[in-house]
């Protein structure tokens, strides 16, 4: 990316944190009294000391942040928009939860003002938390995915989606015909993939139990015809659930093989959940550099199970974290980074705060092919970042006083962190927190 300096402007804070990879071992890059020189393109041409940047640039516009922390914008890698009404709604696990919630409340995304007017929520959400670039799940509805990138189109945010594909399994207002779907996605794919270098479409089977034979051979050739789209799909959550697609899909090694065997892996393709994944098939995922998106609150929330992440990470599959509400119980990264760590504890294992930014970042870009441009802060890269002023809760303001190192004060964010500590939000260099994409809702 070549770097545009004319109209730059230098942010500066008390601190920048950002996860920064070197070959295969990642680690927390920590600046003091720190800046990061922002082109008029969006891109980070500078990442320093403040006194050495302002040395350099006299003339370039500033904005003064404090001593608030500034940290890579956020990736959710796996979340519904027509769930934000589900979100705690329990006693039921899985197969029940959905019958029982889920696929009501995305029948109702039928209605266009419905997900217009769920769409636009979703985005203000999401920048209330600082999460620039997610991966969604739109409705069986094709005007709702169209809404919902129109909403992120507007928005600045960026954005892998799809209309989930669904021809089985569910109440009829929930399903839609192989051909219709196909060419639903067909029309998205067009008028959206690629859009702006920010918007992307996903192919996005709801899960093995969803789809027809017919439906994932349709989905197979779609996928071959429209090689740069992303597949998106979950597996492996609930034991119930394997059961039942071992039982459906005979003839099939495993779970995975239905995916497998319809060409539906690769470096493009995030699986959610993925707790009983068998080692072949770890193995199997990391071989075809597909991703797993964990997704602890909605694990914990929903009596799934625990994924084990030193399990998945040992045999090579990538992993990077996601809310997946409704199942999940918020939107909040901080919350999903320290349900991740308590999973991982119940398990015995110990993850850091460093790891757990990490993941809740740079490996969501990472797992959605957008780390040249997103989620650590590095020259080249956007500006798509995060204000965070701890002190916005008093509590942890307090808390982060007693501190002596940024990896402390990073974990103590994490366990006492909320949308109050998210002051601004920016991607390429512009801040989102103002703009009218969900101002005109209904
Ligand atoms: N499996 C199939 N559909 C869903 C869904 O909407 N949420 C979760 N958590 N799991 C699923
Ligand atoms: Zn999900």
């Amino acid at each position: 990316m070549s770097v545009h300096v004319a109209r730059a402007t230098i942010h500066c804070a008390g601190e920048i944190w950002t996860p920064y990879r070197n070959g295969a071992s990642v680690r927390l890059s920590t600046y003091k009294s720190a800046a990061m020189l922002v082109d008029d393109h969006g891109v980070i041409s500078e990442i320093g000391e403040s006194a050495e940047i302002f040395k350099k640039h006299p003339s370039a516009k500033r904005i003064d942040h404090g001593s608030a922390i500034i940290i890579p914008g956020f990736v959710d890698g796996h979340l519904h928009c027509p769930q934000l009404d589900v979100i705690g709604s329990g006693g039921y696990r899985l197969l029940d939860w959905l019958d029982q919630y889920v696929f009501p409340a995305e029948a109702a995304f039928k209605d266009a003002d419905v997900a217009r007017r769920g769409a636009r929520r979703l985005t203000r959400e999401l920048v209330r938390h600082g999460i620039t670039t997610a991966a969604a799940f739109s409705s069986v509805h094709a005007h709702a995915a169209d809404l919902l990138f129109d909403s992120f189109d507007r928005s600045g945010l960026r954005l892998v989606a799809g209309k989930t594909s669904m021809d089985i399994g569910a109440p009829k207002d929930v399903l839609e015909p192989v051909a219709q779907d196909i060419e639903s996605q067909e029309n998205l794919i067009a008028k959206w993939h690629g859009r702006d270098g920010r918007l992307f479409y996903a192919i996005t089977p709801r899960f093995a139990l969803s789809c027809s034979p017919a439906m994932m051979k349709a989905l197979q050739a779609l996928r071959e015809k429209h090689g740069s789209c992303y597949v998106q799909t979950h597996i492996s959550e609930n034991i119930n659930e394997v059961n039942d697609v071992l039982a459906v899909w005979k003839g099939f090694r495993d779970y995975l093989a239905v995916y497998e065997d319809h060409g539906l892996l690769g470096s493009k393709t995030l699986l959610a959940h993925g707790i009983y994944l068998t080692e072949s098939e770890l193995t199997r995922v990391a071989a075809s550099g597909t991703s797993i998106v964990h997704c602890p609150t909605s694990n914990t929330f929903l009596g799934s199970g625990l994924f084990n992440l030193n399990r998945a990470t040992t045999a090579g599959a990538k992993v990077c974290l996601a809310s997946d509400i409704g199942a999940g119980t918020g939107l909040s990264p901080w919350q999903t980074m320290l349900e991740c760590y308590k999973v991982q504890a119940l398990q015995g294992a110990s993850v850091s705060a460093d790891e757990l930014l990490y993941r809740a970042t740079l490996a969501g870009a990472e797992a959605l092919s957008l780390d040249v441009k997103t989620g650590s802060l590095e020259v080249g890269k956007y500006a798509d970042f995060v204000v965070v002023r701890p002190d916005k809760n008093e509590l942890l303001g307090e808390r982060l006083a007693v501190t002596k190192s940024s990896s402390e004060r990073l974990f103590a964010c994490i366990a006492y962190g909320d949308d109050r500590i998210v002051d601004s939000v920016y991607v390429a260099g512009k801040r989102l927190n103002d703009s009218v994409a969900w101002n005109d809702l209904a």
